[in-house]
């Protein structure tokens, strides 16, 4: 795969001095809101709230009623309030002279629009939806710090509404399943982000998880995978689930969108109903099982009749089960290897007049999106789909980068930006050994919050097809639903402020204060949000009397609030009154250093703790050492390991650099084995083997590049092949100096994948 790349730079607006104080003043009146609001506009004195304090509603609004009681709920959960919701006659809801929050509906607002007067005397959320007074009722929950059941509100009014009408998360069901419960989560923690779109991905070469009646195969075969361990992987989710998911998301105002992938994809199907499969059947071959390997696979859906009234059957029950006036048909990676090779596709093709495999896809598309069409929706696909002849009204999702969107927003198409890699969020946070597995490129909570939508060559009418921004959780590497949210939150928040704020109100420092608050919430709610951006990193150097630490994280240090990272030498837990780190300090040999980061008083990432023994002298972890190269870098987990495994899966081979080898060292090597199960077509002729001079290959040692003779190879043979082995240790020959070491595998075939746990060097 190759992919386009997008990153927006935004410059940082310069503040006077009288700009500066009122940037305060708004700071201060919409504290703790993500995301932040159109317009603020401050008063003087606050709103007294306390467990007295009335939600009152008008007689007969139920969407009054809906959001008065959603924001009880969210004060219960978070501040331990509960208040009274009194229902009163329209004419009173203006007049009362209680000390109440009001909802109502005024005409005049847009879509999702609403207002929030806070007085010392009222509160009064007014929309003209739904959703607006939804949404104001989210706003004025986070206007109250969490924590305790009473507190003051700063008079203000805020003038609310989305900047994008599409902000939306996408989450791949197929290659790990979640549970329902926690799908009504995710939707939950969505909509009080105000995001609006979950975008499910319930089909994929690795699993088939949507129940459909009238092919129960589809679940039975298709919903289950043989994992490279022999276990059995799967789960669906039934109709009856999936009916009470779409409930309870339309009571949050999230829409979901399914997507069934085709033309390729497609492997689960073809799994359970080989004959929609376009593979030429060859002597001795076996038809298609659900995969248990990732990437793109070539299996492709055929173009017979009964293939297209398969699908049509599919997509009818698809629709029953979700309203969304937009259905999903994938499209992306459809490789057309098989289509190229079937006499039956080819012939098809000829009576259809095409020539080109990739204008047969894009028959494919026009044909189910006029089925789709006719039965009242309407399709969107990935930017693959956008091709001559595709219908005006299908929408196109652009995650080649952004151009897909230009191209589409020039043609008349409607268009969604989920970018790789920005919005993808199955790439790593941070460079931390605390991230989880996943894709090894680093997509920063702040590159997540500088994207920017706006693409200021398209003209006012061409924007206009620009419905909003998405972000993808594709799931290979997330097995637990603990790591789905990690991957999830806080990126998620900073999507949300991208897609509903004002590109030119957003500042960095100001969301990273915000987000200490919304840390509470995620606890309140049991989240496992990462603390990515704030988790000190430390840089170790060895001195002669011990090391020399240097500190950081990737929030910048001179944001207002911005307590820095705080640590103690003594074994206690920091504090914010613990010393601040200011510059690199020098500790003996047997120093423990505890180190979590502040935003004023609170504490905002989880306590790092780093011993600095005799063996941290000598010990590089993984994650210490820097992949050679950068093909495809995966973070792995590997049983026995100390933790995820970075590799280039496309080159296992990583640098340590300036290793002092004056003394002739030891080395000690710990070796981790993964199945290989990536499917990368071509590709894999580049990745080297065949270049072992043992029977099970070795770990050979370079210095200054890894294209000069080998200082030592470690041989593979008896080690472990499901878990980590410690490799018998090697004496390095004495060489004058520090020399960066080149440690890579030579090895006789591609599986197993060998990888480097950690490595010892020393005496
Ligand atoms: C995609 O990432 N294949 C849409």
């Amino acid at each position: 795969m190759r992919y386009g790349s997008s990153s927006g730079g935004q410059a940082r607006a310069a503040c006077g001095a009288a700009l500066a104080l009122t940037l305060a003043l708004v700071r201060a009146a919409h504290s703790g809101v993500i995301p932040l609001p159109a317009e603020v506009v401050p008063g003087s004195g606050a709103f007294g709230i306390d467990p007295k304090t009335t939600l009152r509603v008008p007689e007969g609004d139920r969407d009054a009623g809906n959001a008065a009681r959603y924001l009880a709920e969210l004060w219960k959960r978070t501040n331990g309030l509960t208040l009274p919701i009194s229902v009163v006659p329209l004419a009173a809801i203006d007049t009362a002279s209680t000390h109440s929050i009001a909802f109502r509906h005024r005409s005049g607002f847009g879509r999702e629009a609403y207002e929030l007067e806070v007085t010392p005397q009222r509160v009064t959320v007014s929309a003209s939806s739904a959703a607006g007074l939804f949404y104001g009722a989210v706003t004025l929950w986070q206007l109250l710090p969490p924590g305790g059941n009473t507190g003051r509100i700063p008079t203000q009014t805020i003038r609310d509404a989305p900047a994008y009408a599409w902000r939306g998360l996408m989450l791949d069901s197929s290659r790990h399943f979640q549970s329902p419960a926690f799908i009504r989560s995710t939707i939950d923690w969505m909509a009080w982000h105000k995001l609006n779109v979950l975008h499910w991905h319930l089909t994929d070469d690795q699993g088939w998880r949507l129940e459909i009646r009238k092919f129960p195969r589809l679940t039975s075969v298709g919903a289950w995978r043989v994992e490279p361990s022999g276990a059995r992987y799967g789960g669906f989710y039934s109709q009856e689930e999936v009916r009470d998911i779409v409930r309870f998301a339309a009571t949050r105002h999230v829409q979901i969108i399914p997507e069934i992938e085709m033309p390729g994809h497609a492997t689960a199907a073809i799994a359970a109903y080989p004959a929609l499969g376009a593979a030429t059947p060859t002597a001795g071959a076996s038809t298609p099982v659900v995969s248990a390997s990732w990437g793109v696979l070539t299996h492709l859906f055929n173009l017979d009749p009964q293939t297209f009234r398969f699908l049509e059957d599919v997509l009818a029950e698809v629709i029953e089960l979700f309203p969304s006036p937009t259905i999903h048909i994938g499209g992306d990676e459809a490789v057309k290897d098989e289509w190229n090779a079937s006499p039956e596709v080819r012939t098809r093709a000829r009576q259809l007049g095409i020539q080109d495999p990739e204008a047969l896809q894009a028959y494919f598309t026009q044909t189910i999106a006029g089925f789709l069409e006719a039965h009242g929706r309407r399709i969107i696909g990935w930017d693959e789909i956008l091709r001559p002849g595709l219908q005006k009204d299908a929408i196109v999702m652009s995650w080649h980068g952004v151009s897909g969107s230009h191209t589409a927003a020039v043609a008349g198409n409607d268009t969604v930006l989920a970018p790789w890699p920005t919005l993808y969020f199955d790439n790593r946070q941070s460079s931390l050994p605390t991230e989880p597995p996943g894709r090894l490129k680093v997509v920063s909570l702040e590159d997540v919050y500088r994207f920017d939508p706006r693409d200021a060559t398209l003209s006012d009418r061409q924007r206009h097809h620009v419905l909003g921004i998405e972000a993808a959780i594709w799931t290979e590497h997330m097995q637990t639903e603990e790591r789905v949210q990690w991957m999830a939150l806080p990126r998620a928040a900073a999507l949300a402020e991208v897609g509903w704020s004002n590109a030119a109100g957003r500042r960095w420092p100001d969301f990273l204060e915000r987000l200490a608050p919304m840390f509470a919430r995620y606890r309140a709610f049991g989240l496992d949000f990462a603390d990515s951006v704030f988790a000190p990193a430390a840089g170790i150097s060895r001195t002669a009397e011990g090391f020399t630490v240097r500190l950081s994280n990737q929030a910048p240090s001179d944001a207002a609030g911005n307590g820095g990272i705080r640590y103690t030498l003594d074994g206690r837990e920091p504090s914010s009154e613990a010393t601040r780190y200011e510059t690199p300090f020098s500790v003996p040999v047997g120093t423990e250093i505890h180190a979590a980061a502040f935003i004023e008083s609170a504490q905002v990432s989880r306590i790092r703790v780093l011993r600095l023994d005799a063996q941290a002298a000598r010990r590089r972890d993984n994650h210490e050492l820097e992949p050679c190269s950068d093909g495809i870098g995966l973070l792995l987990e590997a049983p026995g390991a100390g933790g995820p495994i970075a590799v280039d899966i496309m080159n296992p081979c990583w640098i340590d650099r300036g290793v002092d080898l004056s003394a002739g060292p030891r080395l000690v090597a710990a070796v981790a084995p993964l199945p290989f199960n990536y499917e990368i077509g071509a590709d894999a002729a580049k990745i080297r083997v065949g270049d072992a001079r043992t029977t099970e290959g070795e770990l050979e040692v370079h210095i200054d590049g890894c294209d000069t003779p080998a200082l030592a190879a470690l041989p593979l043979a008896g080690a472990d092949a499901k878990s980590v082995t410690i490799l018998p240790e090697r004496q390095l020959p004495r060489i004058q100096g520090r020399h960066d070491l080149c440690l890579r595998f030579a090895r006789p075939r591609l599986d197993p994948q060998w990888m480097l746990d950690w490595i010892e060097i020393g005496e």
